[in-house]
């Protein structure tokens, strides 16, 4: 079997993820790309405090030794800050190497030059893991850029902060308490100075930008202001209202510019940020013909991170799934136990048709029962008077048959 080799750099929070993540799923990468995906080297910077799980992998402090390394297909960058990554990754692109980036202050600053030199190179770079965590935000922007015109973006696009506001309005802490708590869960960055002062909110909305107007605001024009005033009391006097703090990114295509922001606001019950709480973020869209969209999820963490990380991978690749992959995932489908309703004229026939216990009468002409698709297409093809609707929503399972269908309750 292929071998795609890998190169990570850097083993902090992010790096320990994808190297977890692509070691426990060998099964789906061999899965859905025909081949076995090896971590071949980390790259650290202090070499004392790295153990890596597997002895086969290099660990080394000198980036030249992953330019070298004998096969190598993609550099991950989970390391901070515009340098050494983007001197690293220029490397990689000329090397041949697609590149996937979690570092958005680098990809703020260098994206535009990092994909031109990708085009010319003729290998991909994917991003995803630069901007609120495990939420797929930049693949959702490029599915809607095609023929939609995005003209608004509001979001919460910093973990650590809206975790922040969240603990210290729910349990009373204080922000000092609270940033303890973020750090020690693995959401804050090293210098947590970024995620609190709102300039790593401010990198993901330049990325944002580039991404959905093709250009970045003046980065002097962005109007950019973190959350280190906002007091226990203020948040308690405005909860009392109904109002909640958020920092909010907002952008706006207007006829003189893109206009930005960054900053904290109170939001009412009514917007749809109010109930994003805790690490989570949330992006809402306005599109011109498909009206608003808002997208949640987990903003920053381990694991999060790391699955956008691995989803650029298999994007990468473009794979075409294996037929053996395929076969796999129908078989799957159609095994499971699904709840349907059969309903027409025909149904004393139909009745009598299907092993009895398996059915249970809700009407003269509505039978409940559960099972694969199959079977009731089978059962129903031959009669027009017979009709089945697949049942959305839980019911309340009686036991299974020998023949492993299931008996509902009604
Ligand atoms: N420190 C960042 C946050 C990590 O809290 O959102 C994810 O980018």
């Amino acid at each position: 079997m292929n071998t795609i080799h890998i190169a990570l750099l850097g083993y902090g929070t992010v790096g320990k993820g994808v190297y977890q993540t692509i070691k426990n799923h060998q099964s789906r990468f061999k899965a859905l790309l025909g081949s076995e995906v090896k971590i071949a080297a980390v790259l650290v910077r202090n070499i004392e405090r790295h153990h890596l799980p597997d002895q086969d992998v290099l660990l080394t402090t000198n980036f030249e030794d992953i330019l070298q390394l004998p096969k190598l297909d993609v550099v991950v960058d989970a390391i901070v800050g515009s340098e050494p990554s983007f001197t690293y990754l220029q490397a990689a692109i000329k090397k041949g190497c697609h590149v996937i980036t979690a570092n958005k202050e680098m990809f703020a600053h260098h994206g535009g030059q990092l994909k031109a030199l990708a085009d010319q190179h003729q290998v991909s770079i994917g991003f995803e893991a630069t901007v609120a965590g495990g939420i797929p935000v930049i693949q959702t922007l490029n599915t809607l850029l095609n023929i939609n015109k995005i003209t608004k973006l509001e979001g919460i696009l910093n973990g650590t902060s809206n975790f922040i506001l969240t603990k210290m309005r729910q349990e009373d802490l204080s922000f000092a308490d609270a940033l303890k708590l973020a750090q020690e869960l693995g959401y804050a960055e090293l210098d947590p100075t970024n995620d609190v002062e709102g300039i790593d909110a401010f990198y993901k909305a330049m990325i944002l930008s580039q991404v959905v107007f093709g250009e970045q605001p003046q980065w002097n024009d962005v109007q950019r202001k973190g959350i280190t005033e906002i007091t226990a009391e203020k948040i308690k006097l405005f909860s009392g209202i109904g109002l909640r703090f958020k920092h909010v990114a907002c952008l706006e295509k207007t006829e003189t510019g893109i206009k930005c922001s960054i900053k904290p606001v109170l939001v009412s019950q009514t917007h749809p940020l109010y109930q994003v709480e805790g690490v989570q973020n949330a992006i809402s869209i306005d599109a011109d013909i498909v009206g608003n969209i808002a997208i949640q999820g987990p903003g920053a963490g381990m694991f999060p991170t790391a699955s956008a990380v691995v989803e650029d991978f298999i994007h990468l690749y473009n794979p075409i799934q294996s037929t053996q992959y395929q076969e796999a995932q129908k078989k799957k489908a159609a095994a499971a136990p699904i709840n349907w309703i059969i309903t027409g004229e025909g149904l004393g026939q139909f009745k009598a048709n299907v092993p009895l216990n398996s059915v249970k009468v809700l009407h003269p002409r509505v039978l409940l029962a559960s099972g694969v698709e199959e079977d009731f297409a089978n059962y129903v093809k031959e009669d027009p008077k017979l009709e089945y609707f697949q049942v959305f929503g839980e019911v309340n399972l009686l036991g299974k048959s020998k023949d492993n269908k299931i008996f509902i309750k009604i």
